[in-house]
């Protein structure tokens, strides 16, 4: 064989090489608990937007229509079982643990989450994002989801695996429905107090956010607190949709004593349910703002310019400019 023709030979084998590296890079695939909440969902189609490989855990009476619709690969399971995780997990590049609690902090924020990460170091998973929340560290012994989440946070971090924990604030579109409300009646129900500061994330930044987790060098094993850029006390919320809709807001403040009697009565019916409302309670009663450095890390590490809450409404809702 000549020279010239084994340096085709060799630079046939390199350029094959390439192609199946590339076409391999391009087929990494991502797996998504919780696909059909809030977060999860966002996270699929943003994902199908790219043209990304995306498989999403469902569980058989999800809705899950709207995610095959947009090419998402449907897994069927739940994540109670680890049978299905295990599946769920096979073939997978990249995991985004997205899913809620549904009442059951200790077998779905947990364990479940603990399988998950069992399941990506067996299948040698290149990146691990974790939907934490804001505040996880502050050792609220009545918040059962905040003490499953810093547990799975510590496992992930010990792990070997590469991470990205994303400790958001409370969900934008959490707020849809009362500001629905507020624009046919003008009412706004206020629980707690109205000095509380918060930073509302845009849910579809949060979505992006954590995509992106598993491409940025600077994400890499870190955590990141992620709000919206502004601070606001609850009292603004319904100053917000007053702009928003251009009307007069009445609200109505709820103490926090009410919360805590409706709790002591469940307790006697469902003690489950009383503790789940632990969680709820701690965020009404404590603050989950983002800081302004926290905010700028976010906005330089991901090159992201974070929604403010008014435009969130804005962009799912209208109202006039
Ligand atoms: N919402 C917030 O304001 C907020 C703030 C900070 C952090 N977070 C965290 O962010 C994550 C996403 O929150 P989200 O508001 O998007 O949640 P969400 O809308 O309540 O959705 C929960 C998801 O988990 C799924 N799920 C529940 N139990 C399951 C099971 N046994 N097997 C399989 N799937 C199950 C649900 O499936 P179905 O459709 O079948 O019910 C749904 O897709 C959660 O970890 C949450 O703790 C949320």
């Amino acid at each position: 064989m000549s020279c010239n023709a084994h340096l085709c030979d060799v630079i046939g084998a390199l350029q094959l090489e390439e192609i199946a590296t590339t076409q391999k890079r391009t087929e990494l695939m991502f797996l998504v608990t919780g696909a059909t909440g809030s977060l999860g969902r966002r996270v699929v189609r943003h994902l199908r937007e790219q043209g990304k490989p995306v498989r999403g855990f469902v569980r058989l009476l999800s809705r899950y229509g709207e995610l095959e619709d947009r090419g998402a690969e449907i897994f069927i399971g739940d994540l109670r079982n680890d049978k299905d995780i295990a599946k769920a997990c096979q073939g997978v590049d990249y995991i985004i643990s997205a899913h809620g609690s549904d009442n059951d902090a200790q077998a779905l924020d947990y364990r479940a989450n603990i399988e998950l990460i069992d399941q990506a170091k067996a299948n040698d998973v290149k990146h691990f994002v974790y939907i934490s929340v804001l505040g996880v560290d502050r050792g609220y012994e009545d918040a059962p989801v905040f003490k499953a989440k810093r547990e799975v946070e510590k496992y992930l971090i010990a792990s070997g695996l590469n991470y990205t924990i994303l400790r958001p604030s409370g969900f934008a579109n959490n707020l849809l429905p009362l500001a629905e409300r507020f624009r046919d009646t003008g009412f706004y129900l206020l629980i707690g107090d109205p000095k509380n500061r918060s930073s509302i994330v845009s849910t579809d930044d949060l979505a992006k956010i954590a995509i992106d987790s598993v491409s940025v060098e600077g994400a890499k094993n870190q955590i990141f607190a992620v709000g919206s850029p502004e601070i606001l006390t609850r009292e603004t919320i319904p100053m917000i949709f007053s702009k928003v809709f251009n009307q007069e807001p009445i609200v109505i403040n709820v103490p926090l004593f009410v919360l805590d009697g409706v709790r002591s009565g469940v307790g006697f019916i469902n003690p489950q349910f009383q503790r789940s409302l632990g969680t709820l309670r701690t965020l009404l009663a404590n603050e989950f703002f983002c800081t302004p450095d926290e905010i700028a890390t976010v906005e330089s590490v991901y090159n992201i310019n974070l929604e403010t809450l008014e435009n969130f409404i804005r962009r799912y809702l209208g109202g006039r400019q």
